[in-house]
């Protein structure tokens, strides 16, 4: 049985103070989850939320990035390792921003993963096409050559461990959500493509996530389709009663 995920990524919002107000109204107000729930809170925020999450059973923290070396000078960065010391058990990797702006590309963001899972954390590695890919209807193609790129070197011990997550980047803070049926299209192909390299049970139990201008009243439908497993939330997971409607929705 996979699991079912809702993760939060505030990119680059919330003071430290009103992240941990976030993270504090969302455990409040709401009843068990039915999966788990990420907080993808920045790097600062991280080792206080850890302490907010402590005793949590369905909660857990994730990084919205680290560097591929282990350690070393590279003024400014953020390990691995520090991120596991502060509590970490998720980092995001290859966001379509990070891609974009800071010019990650596919053997940099396969040593991210490797360094990730050495560390015994789970990556959340994001996937997903631009308009212009999915206007000359070759989404699935470019898709799977990210995933291949990145992530099938990996043995299906680690692959195991590693949840995907499908964020088209035309969707991603325009309110344009992708349609349940063209999520559905896109994660089914990528389950189609993980059975082939890994196998049945491999691609049956990993947790393929949505992200891209999901919300509290489109969740329910994307959540419902088969090869969905739940959602990698932007907006609506810096406010605490959207980010809960979408937990509820899961
Ligand atoms: P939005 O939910 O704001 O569209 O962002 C999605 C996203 O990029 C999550 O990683």
């Amino acid at each position: 049985m996979r699991q079912k995920i809702v993760a939060g990524n505030w990119k680059m919002n919330k003071t430290f103070q009103e992240g941990l107000d976030l993270v504090s109204a969302v455990l409040e107000n709401g009843e068990e989850p039915r999966g788990l729930v990420v907080f993808g809170a920045p790097y600062v925020h991280l080792q206080a939320v850890a302490q907010l999450l402590k005793g949590q059973k369905n909660y857990r923290l994730a990084a919205q990035n680290c560097h591929q070396e282990e350690k070393g000078a590279y003024t400014g960065e953020i390990s691995a390792d520090m991120l596991v010391s502060v509590g970490a058990d998720f980092v995001i990797l290859g966001h379509s921003e990070r891609r974009q702006y800071f010019e990650e590309g596919s053997a940099m963001l396969a040593q991210k993963t490797d360094l990730v899972l050495q560390k015994g954390m789970r990556p959340i590695f994001c996937c997903g096409e631009p308009l212009g890919i999915r206007e000359s209807n070759t989404h699935v193609q470019y898709v799977a050559a990210q995933l291949k790129e990145s992530l099938f070197h990996l043995n299906e011990f680690d692959f195991a461990k590693v949840v995907i997550a499908y964020e088209p980047i035309w969707a991603i803070g325009t309110g344009r959500t992708a349609s349940s049926d063209q999520a559905q299209e896109m994660h089914a192909a990528i389950r189609a493509l993980l059975a082939e390299k890994y196998g049945a049970a491999v691609a049956d139990s990993t947790s393929i996530l949505y992200g891209g201008s999901c919300n509290a009243q489109n969740a329910q439908e994307l959540f419902s389709m088969p090869d969905v497993d739940g959602g990698l939330i932007g907006g609506a997971s810096l406010k605490p009663d959207d980010f809960r409607a979408i937990i509820n929705a899961m």
